[in-house]
């Protein structure tokens, strides 16, 4: 059993009042949080937008309603749709915001690596992935439509929008659609290259009938953020080829940890607790997600949107901050080593880094003086990197916390997405926050809109 494991070794500090005992004496208040999200699920009702805890029973009832009825389910679609697009498309464009990117994004990153769109088609596992419809820059835009212009095959289209009004994707589904029509022209139908993912009220529904184009569900009760295991992120992880059936099965996994194990033993309540001790006893409210792969970059955006859209509110919640190491230890290190002592790290660590067979040459001349390293992997050199921060960190009673993943696979994954989800909302719970809906981010939408129809009626 491949479990990712929460190491709390340099995340207490006597000195500091933030001891085990502590957690402990926190345990009543995160059983109660417990209790809350394992009911919330029943107090839900399609008439409280802003409350979606449907993510939580989710990983098992897909997996249920898949093994009951195959083929029909939610994960028959995905995969009846990804098989077709990997079949008939060599290049893939997703577009999506926030929640309706991030996941798939961080999937791509961490399972497929940086490369993966500059592989020869022999050696990639299913089409290229491409993102778009998550800003309104022109640029970049442009150059994505420049690459696929050059495209003698034809490419794939998936718009993915619970709420299907969000200005930046809709914009790019414009133009995107512009170029998929001219193009589908020579190749057929555009149905065989656009697929839609939506809630289920909204434009895109009418949208994909009007082109006859498959349309799969964002399910009601689950919000953006906490749509990664949905379709929202299974399908663009199912064209890229991954298991999609190991992510849900992680997460079912994390939340069997959640539902059964005590405090001290919970990943899930361990995590939130000590995240929310630092906070609230010694001012601790940056945290910094701190990646030892660049694979798990994605992931960490991920989790700021997280992180931040769901506590970020009534001038309450931490602030998060993704950080690549040993690279941003050459940007952020001297600041989370002497800066204010405002940070809680996690470190994100591979426990079988990759690079074992990556191994620094000998040289009969040490012209560098690196002959010691000689025959060292960067496996090696990576693990004495995260021993020796967390050590210098420790020295100077700055917490970390590790979080382990075994292997670095779908199975995984899931995992760490269902306890970052539920982490953040058992620490809703203990702020009195509640961690669903971003009300807040309705303001800047608004005030867009409004000055663009007031540009278009020719008043600015
Ligand atoms: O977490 C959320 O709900 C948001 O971040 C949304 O995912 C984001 O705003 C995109 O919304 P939509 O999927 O409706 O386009």
């Amino acid at each position: 059993m491949q479990s990712v494991e929460l190491d709390l070794q340099h995340a207490f500090f006597p000195q500091r009042f933030i001891t085990p005992g502590h957690l402990q004496r926190l345990a009543p208040r995160l059983e109660w949080a417990r209790q809350q999200v394992l009911q919330d699920p029943n107090r839900w009702t399609p008439e409280q937008p802003e409350f979606d805890p449907l993510f939580f029973p989710w990983p098992e009832q897909a997996l249920q309603e898949h093994r009951r009825q195959e083929g029909s389910g939610v994960l028959g679609q995905v995969f009846q749709v990804a098989q077709r697009l990997r079949q008939e498309v060599q290049t893939v464009v997703v577009l999506g915001i926030g929640g309706s990117y991030m996941g798939a994004w961080a999937l791509l990153q961490a399972c497929r690596g940086p490369f993966y769109n500059l592989l020869p088609p022999s050696r990639r596992q299913g089409p290229r992935v491409f993102f778009d419809g998550f800003n309104v820059d022109g640029q970049y835009t442009a150059s994505l439509l420049e690459v696929l212009s050059g495209e003698s095959d034809p490419w794939g289209l998936i718009v993915i929008s619970k709420s299907g009004t969000t200005l930046e994707t809709a914009v790019a589904l414009r133009v995107y659609l512009e170029a998929l029509q001219n193009h589908a022209r020579k190749s057929g139908d555009l149905k065989h290259h656009l697929v839609v993912i939506t809630g289920p009220q909204g434009p895109l529904g009418q949208l994909a009938q009007r082109w006859q184009a498959p349309r799969l569900e964002v399910p009601p009760g689950i919000g953006g953020r906490f749509s990664v295991l949905t379709p929202v992120g299974l399908l663009p992880a199912a064209v890229l080829g991954l298991n999609v059936v190991a992510l849900l099965e992680g997460a079912a996994a994390m939340n069997r940890r959640f539902m059964q194990e005590p405090v001290g033993r919970n990943p899930v309540l361990d995590y939130a607790g000590v995240c929310h001790l630092w906070e609230q006893r010694q001012g601790v409210h940056i945290r910094v997600m701190a990646s030892w792969t660049n694979a798990l970059e994605g992931l960490g955006m991920w989790y700021d949107q997280l992180l931040a859209e769901s506590l970020g509110k009534e001038e309450q919640g931490a602030t998060p901050l993704t950080a690549v190491n040993t690279r941003d230890l050459h940007s952020r290190g001297q600041q989370h080593q002497q800066g204010r002592r405002d940070k809680l790290i996690t470190n994100l660590v591979l426990t079988q880094p990759p690079g074992k067979l990556l191994r620094v040459p000998a040289w009969t001349e040490d012209l560098d003086g690196l002959n010691y390293l000689a025959g060292r992997s960067y496996a090696d050199i990576m693990a004495a990197a995260v021993q020796g921060t967390n050590q210098a960190y420790a020295q100077d009673l700055r917490p970390t916390i590790n979080l382990r993943l075994p292997e670095l696979n779908e199975f995984t994954l899931g995992q760490v997405f269902q306890m970052l989800m539920l982490s953040t909302v058992v620490e809703g719970k203990l702020l009195g926050i509640n961690p669903y809906g971003q009300p807040g981010v309705q303001q800047y939408k608004q005030n867009m809109v409004r000055i663009l129809r007031q540009a278009g009626s020719g008043q600015v």
